[in-house]
């Protein structure tokens, strides 16, 4: 009886909280805005399509290429405007709890493997910004794929069901940026793409036991998600050499290592910073000054 009471406590608490739709300010989207956060966060570096899909437009998010993690292989899904296999007619909040929860319109956890925890950081009005340039693009009838899980499991079962609970263990909150006012806007702006669409410490942050960032050590270089390789420390970048000033590195993000830096391009950072290279100076030099203050 006890053990029923708590496993049902323990099923409340970890149930999907999604956002109501009346939490929404009313927003008017800007499609270039959009496109510009959507470059940033590399949504379409994830939902490629397969390698091997020759018949397939790589401009486009139709999903299916691998995203090999230590918990098995996914293959992140269509996220074109495709009523039938993408996303077509969602709402927005369905997109914000989505892209901000990690919850599905039918109110399933989705893996963390889609970065959420860090795309929680947005404002709601660039997450249907992002929405709003997406609904632009064609839309692909392209089938999912289901993870290919240790021993064959269904990921409904052996992982999806669980989510709730990591979520809980893994402290995700699902909070918005804060401004740090003691900084200028240029470090703000900076401190928001990184932490937020840019999704850098998901690879750059070590974890914890519970696989959760940890951001007592925010940075501080990591294992490989790929589970090969390590992820350098992105602190004390001018104490150790590795840039001059933050011009110096924003020159890193936009060119790479065609200019004759190093460590920009395996373990996933070739996509990143092709990204990176696809922004407003302004942007990459904002990402510099707040990367380059971290000691
Ligand atoms: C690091 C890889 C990665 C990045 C970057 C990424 N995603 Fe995903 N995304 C995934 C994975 C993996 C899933 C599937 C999660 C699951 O099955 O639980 C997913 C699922 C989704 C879904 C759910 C689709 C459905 O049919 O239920 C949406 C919507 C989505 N992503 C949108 C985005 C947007 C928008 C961006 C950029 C802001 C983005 N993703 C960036 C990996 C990624
Ligand atoms: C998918 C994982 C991943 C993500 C996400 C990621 N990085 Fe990286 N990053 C790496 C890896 C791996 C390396 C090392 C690459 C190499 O050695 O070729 C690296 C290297 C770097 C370097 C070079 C460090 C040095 O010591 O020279 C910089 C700068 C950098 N990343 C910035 C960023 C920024 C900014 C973001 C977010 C916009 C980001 N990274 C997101 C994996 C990632």
């Amino acid at each position: 009886m006890a053990g029923g009471v708590a496993a049902t406590a323990g099923w409340v608490i970890a149930a999907p909280d999604p956002l109501p739709a009346s939490a929404l300010k009313p927003h008017t989207a800007s499609i270039e805005n959009g496109k510009r956060l959507y470059t940033t966060a590399g949504c379409l570096s994830c939902h490629l399509p397969a390698k091997d899909n020759k018949q397939a437009d790589m401009s486009l998010p139709s999903g299916g290429r691998v995203l090999k993690t230590p918990a098995g292989a996914f293959y992140p899904p269509n996220i074109t405007p495709d009523t039938e296999t993408g996303i077509g007619g969602w709402t927005g909040i369905q997109f914000i709890n989505a892209v901000k929860r990690g919850i599905s319109p039918d109110g399933r956890h989705y893996l963390p493997a889609f970065p959420y925890a860090s795309y929680s950081k947005m404002s709601d009005a660039d997450v249907l910004d992002i929405k709003a340039y997406m609904d632009t693009l064609k839309p692909v009838q392209a089938e999912n794929r289901a993870a290919d899980l240790p021993l064959g499991l269904p990921v409904e079962t052996a992982m999806r069901r669980g989510l709730g609970i990591w979520k809980i263990a893994a402290g995700f909150d699902p909070t918005e940026f804060v401004k740090d006012t003691s900084k200028d806007d240029i470090w703000n702006k900076g401190a928001y793409l990184v932490q937020g669409p840019g999704h850098c410490g998901e690879c750059h942050t070590p974890r914890d036991w519970a696989m959760a960032m940890d951001t007592s050590r925010w940075m501080a270089g990591g294992p490989h998600p790929e589970g090969d390789g390590k992820v350098p420390s992105l602190r004390n970048l001018k104490s150790r050499g590795r840039f001059k000033d933050p011009g110096d590195l924003a020159t890193a993000l936009e060119f790479g290592e065609t200019l004759g830096y190093d460590k920009m391009s395996s373990g996933g950072m070739a996509a990143v910073q092709t990204n990176m290279s696809k922004l407003p100076a302004e942007d990459r030099t904002a990402i510099a000054t707040y990367l380059m203050s971290l000691e």
